[in-house]
């Protein structure tokens, strides 16, 4: 129950998906939660990940109010074209990149000195498996800006060890979220089609919900995982496995 006690988090993306079973589950082991996100609503800091003078505003302010940040979570993203490299437009390419790699640089610089004058911390970033695996889909931008989200979190994590802070990667596979259920429907035979397929091919038979992540990320941001840093944290039903 009290495994993130006293600890003040912030979670990016948290109004949605996984970000929003990350929330619920910091909350219940006594974080001290505030979520940055695009969507405005009372439970939220209304914040583009992608623009970095809101980045570092939105932190400042976090910092006056709770005094630190123990824990960032860069779960904030989105898929962007759904198109091979042969046919995306560099504005594509851009706008991917733009969220999924430059807001977890953003939130990750401004929130370190304060990490770093606190004598230590966690950041998990939110990865996928598609930054270590190819797949016959298309979301070229995606999975690319996903293998940097990876790079990110090993160079991170040997440049800031010395700190005491910690950077450690997730790498979800299918998890069922408005961004997995929008791409699935768009194949031949639906959303119901996409889910048989992806079933199929993973050894557990069945895709993964927000809350088997936020389970991982509860680990990884607690002081359980003091040991853990640099490290890519699977949790794809064993997709990747074979
Ligand atoms: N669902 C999956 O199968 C899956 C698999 C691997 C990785 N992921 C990753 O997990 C993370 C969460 O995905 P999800 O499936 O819960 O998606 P989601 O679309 O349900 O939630 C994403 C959240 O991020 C917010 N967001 C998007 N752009 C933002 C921006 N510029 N600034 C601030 N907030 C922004 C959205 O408003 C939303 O609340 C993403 O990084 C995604 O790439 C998801």
């Amino acid at each position: 129950m009290d495994r993130l006690k006293g600890k003040v988090a912030v979670i990016t993306g948290g109004a949605s998906g996984i970000g929003a079973a990350i929330a619920d589950a910091f909350r219940k082991e006594g974080a001290e939660v505030v979520v940055f996100d695009l969507a405005a609503r009372e439970d939220t800091v209304q914040v583009d990940v992608s623009d970095e003078a809101e980045v570092e505003s939105a932190i400042r302010k976090t910092v006056e109010r709770y005094g630190r940040i123990d824990i960032l979570v860069n779960n904030a993203g989105f898929a962007g074209a759904n198109k091979p490299t042969l046919d995306v437009t560099e504005e594509e390419w851009d706008r991917t990149f733009n969220v999924d790699v430059k807001g977890v640089l953003f939130c990750t610089k401004h929130v370190l000195p304060h990490m770093i004058r606190a004598g230590g911390g966690s950041i998990v970033n939110m990865s996928s498996i598609y930054a270590v695996i190819g797949t016959k889909g298309d979301l070229a931008a995606y999975h690319a800006a996903k293998g940097a989200v990876l790079a990110m979190t090993r160079q991170d994590a040997v440049t800031y060890g010395k700190y005491g802070i910690r950077v450690n990667a997730v790498l979800p596979g299918a998890i069922v979220t408005p961004l997995l259920q929008s791409l699935g429907s768009q194949v031949p035979g639906g959303w119901d089609a996409y889910y048989a397929y992806v079933a199929k091919r993973n050894p557990i038979g069945f895709l993964g919900s927000p809350e088997d992540v936020a389970y991982g990320v509860v680990y990884l941001a607690s002081d359980e995982a003091r040991f853990v840093t640099g490290t890519p944290l699977y949790i794809d039903g064993g997709y990747t496995a074979w």
